[in-house]
């Protein structure tokens, strides 16, 4: 049997003194879209962020298509493989849209002309500096710049907080044109359940560090008391 996409195994990390993440584990298989929910403060971002080799790991393993990741510097993870599409979208001020598209890319099947064809505001706007920009086209940037890497994972931390319903549905699209249109692999962060599980096949759900439910993620739609509990319920949710 050929290996899965992700495989994280009991997977213990935090900040310093401080333990997050506690006995992590599960997997993804290749082109899957899985949804990485729960409340403020749990430990999602921590979990990409561990991926990504930003925290102290203390055990656990994690592999990317069965080659050990942990052992990697966080600098070499994107070439791994991992896209991160971070919660603060870190756009580099100073250039252009069309430079930050540029600056690091990997050959592969996404470049300049797919990302702007999957996101036509960001080639409206090539020419615009990165302080230039809505949150909405900001959010279009940091996840084409993470394409422009032709990862293999997608990391996307909460990339629709904050924005206008019309930009919400606008990345939403694009989100599934990703995955159900190119077969990219990607873990959700969304603080809109509905949404997020709208987008993906399956679901995780952390509380404190841990995972305390997974199911498909049609089914957990369903769940509305598995919702509530875990997550709040934020029925079709748009920040106001
Ligand atoms: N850099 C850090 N140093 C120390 N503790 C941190 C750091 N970042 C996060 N934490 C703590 O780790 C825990 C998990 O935080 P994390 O950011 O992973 O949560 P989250 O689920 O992403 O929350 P949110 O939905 O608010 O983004 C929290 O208790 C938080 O205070
Ligand atoms: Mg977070």
């Amino acid at each position: 049997m050929s290996d899965p996409l992700l495989q994280l195994t009991g997977v213990h990390a935090g900040y310093g003194d401080a333990a997050v993440l506690d006995e992590v584990s599960f997997s993804m298989e290749e082109g899957e879209a899985l949804a990485l929910l729960g409340r403020n403060g749990m430990g999602k971002t921590t979990l990409l962020a561990t991926l990504m080799g930003h925290t102290l790991m203390r055990s656990g393993s994690i592999r990317l298509r069965g080659r050990a990741v942990e052992r990697l510097a966080p600098h070499r993870r994107p070439a791994a493989g991992l896209g991160w599409v971070p919660q603060e979208r870190d756009i580099f001020p100073s250039l252009t849209v069309e430079e930050n598209l540029t600056i690091a890319g990997r050959p592969g099947r996404w470049d300049l002309r797919r990302v702007y064809a999957l996101f036509p505001r960001l080639e409206e706007r090539r020419a615009n500096l990165g302080t230039q920009l809505s949150g909405g086209e900001q959010q279009m940037l940091a996840i084409g710049r993470a394409l422009m890497l032709n990862p293999v994972l997608m990391l996307l931390d909460e990339p629709l907080e904050g924005l206008a319903p019309v930009i919400v549905e606008e990345l939403s699209r694009a989100i599934r044109m990703m995955v159900e249109g190119d077969g990219l692999a990607i873990i959700l962060v969304e603080q809109h359940a509905h949404i997020a599980l709208g987008l993906t096949r399956n679901a995780i759900v952390l509380e404190r560090g841990r995972i305390v439910h997974r199911a498909p993620s049609a089914a957990l739609m369903e769940d509305h008391a598995t919702l509530e509990r875990y997550v709040g319920m934020r029925v079709g949710a748009r920040a106001a």
